[in-house]
């Protein structure tokens, strides 16, 4: 078993807890660390963690800890990655990895000099759908793909993650990323870098995003994401035959596959606790071999998104203080 030692005691961070103390994950929950001492306490004791720390260096100078969880918010993310990579710890870090493909890129970098595991924690890659939606297309059952659409949306607006430029708010980064990643697993690669359309709140971040994308195959991307109302939060791949589509569509726990206007087939894909699971599972695998590379969230799948999100920040002119 590997000790996990979380970095911050925030909204992640706790159904991340929740998830490895309700099955088994490969890992024991060791150690979590805040910004707050008595809040990471209270964490620890809440979720059976052997130990807390206050602050984020104590945790990382831990020689028993041998994984790191970042779960801060986005602009923490390069420094916090790089300080626990720099303590020798294998290091799986929240979406997005960091807030451009730059800083990514040295990050990964280092890990290899380290011959240590990086990987970003985009959940979504690892679930048992994503087999099942690329067997569905496969077996022609809906014919050739020629268009993506997928929204997500929840009244988060307010809340400072996403509204505040010093914790590199935005939709983009936090909702239209899952829109790019599910276009990324189903279309992969576009043939050109998207365009899109945002609204900003008064500090100058994206609070609604419509983006589209084009392929080498000819299908089409239509991608949405707002802070502003709850969506039905759905992705629907349509193909000339027939579609597929999925509610919740970065955890779906359920495909429909629809032909002639009826549903053909619904394929039940009930996760074993939160979802989460999953990524920690092949984190843990993926350590235990010695590889550098988990096989689901490649390095050039987190560069692939990050220079997406660069190409709209850049047309939408979205700057994050300290870039
Ligand atoms: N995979 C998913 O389904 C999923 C879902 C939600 C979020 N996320 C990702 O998880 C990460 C964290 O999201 P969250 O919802 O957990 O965020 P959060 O609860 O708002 O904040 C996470 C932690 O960041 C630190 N923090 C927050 N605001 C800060 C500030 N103003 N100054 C200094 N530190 C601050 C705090 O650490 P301390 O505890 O040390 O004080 C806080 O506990 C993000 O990357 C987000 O995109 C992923």
């Amino acid at each position: 078993m590997l000790n996990l030692g979380i970095l911050a005691a925030g909204g992640i961070a706790r159904k991340m807890a929740k998830t490895i103390t309700s099955v088994d994950c490969g890992v024991r929950p060791y150690a979590v660390a805040a910004r707050d001492g008595a809040r990471a306490a209270a964490f620890a004791k809440e979720f059976g963690f052997e130990t807390s720390y206050e602050g984020y260096d104590a945790l990382l100078a831990d020689p028993a800890v041998d994984v790191v969880y970042v779960a801060t918010t986005h602009n923490f993310h390069k420094e916090n990655v790089r300080a626990a990579l720099e303590a020798g710890k294998h290091v799986l870090c929240e979406k997005p990895m960091t807030t451009n493909e730059k800083d990514a890129r040295e990050l990964f970098e280092l890990a290899k000099q380290k011959n240590l595991l990086l990987s970003e924690a985009v959940w979504t890659r690892c679930m048992p759908f994503v087999s099942a939606l690329r067997a569905s297309i496969e077996s022609g059952a809906i014919g050739r793909v020629h268009l993506l659409t997928a929204n997500m949306g929840a009244k988060l607006a307010e809340k400072d993650r996403i509204a505040r430029p010093e914790l590199a708010g935005g939709v983009l980064l936090d909702f239209a990323m899952y829109t790019l990643t599910i276009a990324d697993i189903v279309l992969g690669e576009p043939s050109e870098q998207p365009v899109g359309v945002c609204e900003k709140n008064s500090l100058g971040m994206d609070i609604q995003d419509a983006i589209v994308m084009k392929y080498p195959c000819g299908a089409v991307a239509s991608l949405s994401a707002t802070g502003c109302a709850a969506s039905d939060n759905k992705a629907v791949v349509y193909g000339d035959k027939g579609r597929i589509e999925f509610s919740d569509f970065w955890h779906p726990q359920e495909l429909a596959v629809i032909v002639d206007g009826r549903d053909v087939k619904r394929l039940p894909l009930p996760f074993d606790a939160t979802g989460y699971e999953y990524e920690v599972r092949e984190f843990v695998r993926t350590v235990e071999s010695g590889a550098l590379e988990c096989p689901s969230l490649p390095a050039q799948a987190t560069l692939r998104i990050l220079r997406q999100m660069d190409k709209l920040r850049k047309d939408w002119d979205i700057r994050y203080p300290f870039e």
